[in-house]
């Protein structure tokens, strides 16, 4: 399956092998790394992003392709809707069919308040469902949920919020226990323990997994949840607005039958804005290892009312995504495979970086060795690095990829790859946003009354990078938050009259500033036919 160029690089590897097999490779000093990031990470290239004109982050900086949404006007503007139509009354409205969404939805039911789910997709489709390495929680005897802190305040470079950190790192044990209850099938030793691993950045092993479909298994729980409690569930419908009352606090949304276009009206005491990523924005034309529907509906949605943004000029490039076959482009190759001895290696079988750095620098340094060293292997679309797979089972024996990493090993065997016999071929991919809306630690936007965020959403909670295994735990724990801080609120609330008034003074502002983009946004799904204009 692999070029004649490949084979012969794979023989480099394998006379390396042995040698590498016996030494750690040393950790970069803080400076080399600041240097590294600087030169080689996507989130300094200057020409990647563009200045936001208009709205609550006005003169910061964001993708290309993100502002480009931010500046283009609602899908809705001149459409009439008819507000005093209500299609669907309830107290909390969650948008989003992933891990946050079901979570909070759950939450909101078991507190007693009349919830429903909106997805335009089907309960499920989300990056959530995509996951695979695991989903961190300090719970073994030798960790603390102080050493979890640290660990993640440090990889996301001081930057994360400490209300958000706190409360993730927290309430992790809760969230594991709480999965574990519901039936999630974590990976567990003959005791019943569970086993825990490393993940990039991580000072103890915390990484609870459920083989290396950590994420499906997860999310096949809380969707049978939602459905056994028979909890509403509108699927392909998107929320294309937000909508507010003349007290100015969220009153719903505007949704949109994604099959027949039509809109409808559903009215809300509480919305929670679970909408999750944006990879599918192919930011700087990396590929991504995220679903379909990842494409930051939610953000333009709470920008266009006025909610803030927080870090959204920077972007998780997961280091190991699939660089070959080409079928498999940009698709995850989990961290876990470095965290169960894999090593990084380039196109003379030279090991060039510790294997578990943490993301940003184990992505700048693939980018270097690819391009200011000329040390990747050249692929149909681009370059790659050796994953070199077989060093697994060299350390912990045969049976070992079979059993923890089997997904992998199914992925790549489908192309004719053996990753127990031959290195697999990874580069970064477009794997998560570590910026989103701003909240505070009750889950709330601080400027729009009632309206939650959980999720990928969400800015804040990692800083400006996040490490492996803390976005299973952040759906949960925030998800979960938002659905009881929404429950909770909905009491309390008497909406006014309803409006879309801000779409309006929205368009006015694109207007003052000269912004005509051409498009509409949110975007709802990408559009394979055209690129964005930039
Ligand atoms: O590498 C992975 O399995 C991804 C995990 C994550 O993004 O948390």
């Amino acid at each position: 399956m692999y070029t004649a160029e490949m084979l012969e690089s794979i023989k480099k590897v394998e006379a390396t092998r042995a040698q590498r097999l016996g030494v750690e490779p040393r950790r970069m000093t803080a400076e080399e790394k600041d240097e590294l990031l600087r030169k080689f990470h996507p989130d300094y290239r200057t020409d990647g992003f563009q200045e936001i004109k208009v709205g609550p982050n006005k003169g910061e900086k964001a993708p290309f392709e993100l502002g480009t949404l931010l500046h283009s006007n609602s899908r809705i503007l001149n459409v009439p809707i008819d507000l005093d139509k209500v299609d669907y009354d309830v107290e909390v409205l969650v948008i989003g069919g992933g891990g946050a969404g079901a979570s909070a939805a759950l939450e909101a039911y078991m507190a007693g308040a009349d919830v429903m789910m909106v997805t335009k997709l089907r309960l499920g489709d989300a990056n959530t469902m995509m996951a695979e390495g695991g989903i961190q929680a300090a719970d073994k005897e030798n960790d603390s949920p102080q050493r979890h802190y640290l660990d993640a305040f440090g990889g996301g470079h001081f930057a994360a919020r400490p209300e958000l950190l706190r409360r993730l790192v927290m309430e992790a044990p809760d969230a594991i226990q709480w999965l574990n209850d519901l039936g999630v099938m974590f990976d567990k030793d003959k005791d019943g323990r569970m086993i825990t691993t490393h993940g990039g950045g991580t000072s103890r092993k915390r990484m609870h997994a459920c083989k290396d479909y950590s994420g499906a298994e997860i999310m096949r729980v809380l969707r049978d949840e939602v459905w056994n409690r028979q909890i509403p569930v509108v699927d392909f419908t998107a929320a294309v607005e937000l909508i507010k009352d003349d007290k100015g606090q969220v009153a719903g949304a505007v949704l949109q039958n994604m099959e027949t276009g039509e809109y409808k009206v559903a009215r809300a005491k509480t919305v929670i804005i679970a909408t999750g990523g944006a990879g599918r924005l192919h930011y700087q034309n990396f590929p991504t290892s995220n679903h379909y529907g990842a494409t930051a509906d939610g953000l333009v949605m709470g920008y266009r009312a006025g909610a803030p943004l927080l870090y959204q000029d920077t972007i998780q490039y997961h280091p190991t995504g699939a660089a070959y076959p080409a079928q498999i482009f940009g698709a995850l190759v989990t961290e876990k495979v470095r965290s169960v001895g894999a090593m990084l290696v380039n196109v003379d079988g030279e090991a060039f970086m510790h294997p578990l750095e943490t993301r940003d620098v184990s992505a700048a340094s693939i980018i270097r060795e690819c391009t200011e060293r000329g040390k990747g292997v050249k692929t149909p679309t681009g370059w790659g690095i050796w994953l070199d797979t077989p060093m697994i089972e060299m350390l912990h024996g045969e049976g070992t990829i079979e059993k923890r990493i089997p997904a992998m090993l199914r992925m790549f065997l489908n192309y004719g790859i053996d990753m127990r016999k031959q290195p697999i071929l990874i580069y970064p991919t477009l794997h998560y946003q570590n910026g989103g809306l701003e909240i505070g630690g009750d889950g709330f936007t601080k400027v729009i009354p009632n309206l939650l965020v959980a999720g990928e959403a969400v800015g804040g909670i990692h800083g400006r990078n996040r490490l492996m295994g803390n976005s299973l735990l952040d759906i949960i724990v925030f998800g979960r938050n938002a659905g009881k801080a929404a429950a909770a609120r909905a009491k309390e609330i008497e909406l006014g009259k309803m409006n879309l008034d801000h779409l309006q003074k929205y368009a006015e502002e694109l207007e003052a500033a000269g912004l005509h983009t051409g498009s509409v946004s949110p975007m709802l799904l990408p559009n394979y036919t055209f690129s964005m204009p930039r």
